[in-house]
């Protein structure tokens, strides 16, 4: 079914999310919908699916035009949407989640559809056993559920949102292999992503959105990456060039070190690893296999069960935050406001929130405010960072905030830095200066375990990839033995 959205507009209180934008999509294709965060990708399909009204603009199905009363109609008219958070209830099986919301009497259904799904999963690689239990299924599995539950309503329009950011590299091949099984079956397919390399791969069309416009539509095949990053980010991003230094001495040694989590009894098991001076070491794997919790233990924020933790030799496993960061060890958390930087202060103030005790920021202390700007603009420019230095911090985009916390962190040039998921949520331009700046420090020494689920980030800066399942590390590989699909088998659980 033809798909077309007309001039729509749709306005929040804080902020136009849609400022008049069209949007086509055919059957039979894979139209993938690109952009930053807060471009309106998922405002704009939701408009779609029915979960918002439009305030201008209207929606074109096929020829005719339509306007959706709920969510229910849009579905009703052959319009599926596979949400960000799934929607499916984990302590019912795959066949009763399949079955929720359908009319009719549920045994006739349940004799019905048992073929009739098994057809349909076997057509479009949707695999998945329909007496498990929800919640025991994987995220790719419970994104297969989904998609089925659609198809069996008979959606003729599939749109997903940000569908791979759950899944393994070789789960989202599977993924668009499926996407192309349905498009080819005459079903159109949108798919919402922000990843450059994976819409040039798997959709026929692209559709670039920026701050609420969408800025053009082009074939794949006439596409090429460094074009989509510019039409994404409004102007030219060049990518940093690693050239890591010889390796040198160890300098954060982790040693069987095992740690508790919140929903388990152990989130991190006897992981062993070494990092020397001037290397990235990259940590992969997928969300939730311990990655956090490492994290969080090696900077002190997390109590730990046994092992050992070393910097330049000495021990630090029951150091405290403090003595950690007297040692030299620098952290670049998640969530910089929660963890990284204070809401109210200005950048200047939050770039020496570390070394304000000390000379010659302050004199039996006392601030000096001339010192501190000083200190603050030194900070800014040795990475080239265009941050406002008086304003609140609260004020300052998330690439703001992830360039001024990293000024601040790798600025005393660090022994060791531990950095968790650093560019997430970030544009492309903002994500090349944070790389740019990791890739600084690294040639001056710094030795960095950089934990990320984006593995384009990991291939690009580090020089060895320990990948994390279960919150054992399955395999350490050297840059020469990175391979795309054993890394995502070793992710998945599988052996190297
Ligand atoms: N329910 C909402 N209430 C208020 N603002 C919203 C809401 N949903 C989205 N926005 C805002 O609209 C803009 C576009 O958001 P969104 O469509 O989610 O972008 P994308 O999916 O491209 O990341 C953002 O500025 C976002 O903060
Ligand atoms: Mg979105």
């Amino acid at each position: 079914m033809d798909v077309y959205l007309q001039d729509i507009r749709k306005a929040f209180p804080e902020t136009v999310a849609l400022h008049g934008v069209s949007f086509e999509a055919r059957p039979g294709e894979v139209h993938a919908l690109l952009g930053e965060n807060g471009a309106g990708k998922t405002t704009l399909m939701n408009i779609l699916a029915g979960l918002y009204q439009p305030d201008e603009g209207s929606i074109w199905l096929g020829g005719q035009r339509r306007r959706w009363r709920s969510p229910a109609h849009a579905i009703a008219a052959g319009i599926g949407m596979v949400h960000q958070h799934f929607k499916l209830v984990p302590p019912l099986t795959v066949h009763e989640n399949l079955l929720l919301g359908v009319r009719g009497p549920l045994w006739l259904h349940r004799r019905r559809d048992a073929a009739r799904v098994a057809s349909l999963a076997r057509e479009h690689g949707l695999d998945v056993d329909p007496l498990a239990r929800v919640w025991q299924l994987s995220m790719g599995e419970r994104q297969r559920v989904e998609l089925l539950r659609l198809i069996l309503r008979d959606a003729r329009v599939l749109v997903l949102d940000e569908p791979t950011s759950v899944l393994t590299p070789q789960e989202s091949q599977a993924l668009f292999a499926t996407l192309r099984s349905l498009a080819r079956s005459g079903r159109t397919v949108v798919f919402i992503s922000h990843k450059l390399e994976e819409v040039l791969r798997a959709a026929d069309r692209i559709t670039v959105m920026r701050g609420g416009r969408a800025i053009a539509t082009l074939r794949s095949q006439d596409a090429r990456a460094a074009d989509l990053a510019a039409l994404m980010v409004g102007r030219h991003v060049t990518p940093p060039q690693p050239s890591p230094p010889p390796p040198g001495a160890p300098v954060l040694e982790v040693d069987r070190l095992t740690v508790p989590g919140d929903r388990r009894p152990l989130a991190v098991r006897e992981v062993t690893l070494t990092v020397h001076a001037g290397e990235i070491v990259g940590v992969a794997g997928v969300a939730g296999n311990g990655q956090r919790e490492l994290a969080e233990a090696l900077a002190g924020l997390r109590p730990i069960a046994s092992g050992a933790v070393r910097l330049d030799g000495r021990p630090l496993e029951r150091a405290t935050v403090r003595d950690r960061i007297e040692a030299g060890l620098a952290l670049i958390p998640e969530d910089r406001l929660d963890v990284g930087l204070v809401g109210e202060m200005t950048a200047a103030d939050n770039l020496i929130l570390k070394s304000y005790r000390q000379p010659p920021l302050s004199r039996r202390g006392v601030l000096d405010p001339r010192a501190v700007r000083a200190r603050a603009r030194a900070a800014l420019g040795r990475f080239s960072l265009a941050v406002p230095a008086e304003a609140p911090v609260r004020l300052l985009s998330g690439g703001m905030l992830q360039r001024l916390l990293l000024a601040r962190e790798l600025a005393e040039a660090p022994r060791a830095v531990v950095a968790m998921s650093p560019t997430r949520g970030l544009d492309v331009g903002a994500a090349a200066d944070v790389h740019r700046a990791l890739l600084e420090a690294q040639s001056r020494g710094t030795a960095t375990l950089l934990l990320s689920e984006d593995l384009d980030e990991l291939l690009l800066l580090a020089d060895r990839l320990a990948v994390m399942y279960d919150g054992r590390i399955s395999a350490i590989l050297k840059r020469a033995e990175f391979d795309r699909p054993r890394i995502g088998l070793l992710m998945a659980g599988g052996a190297a």
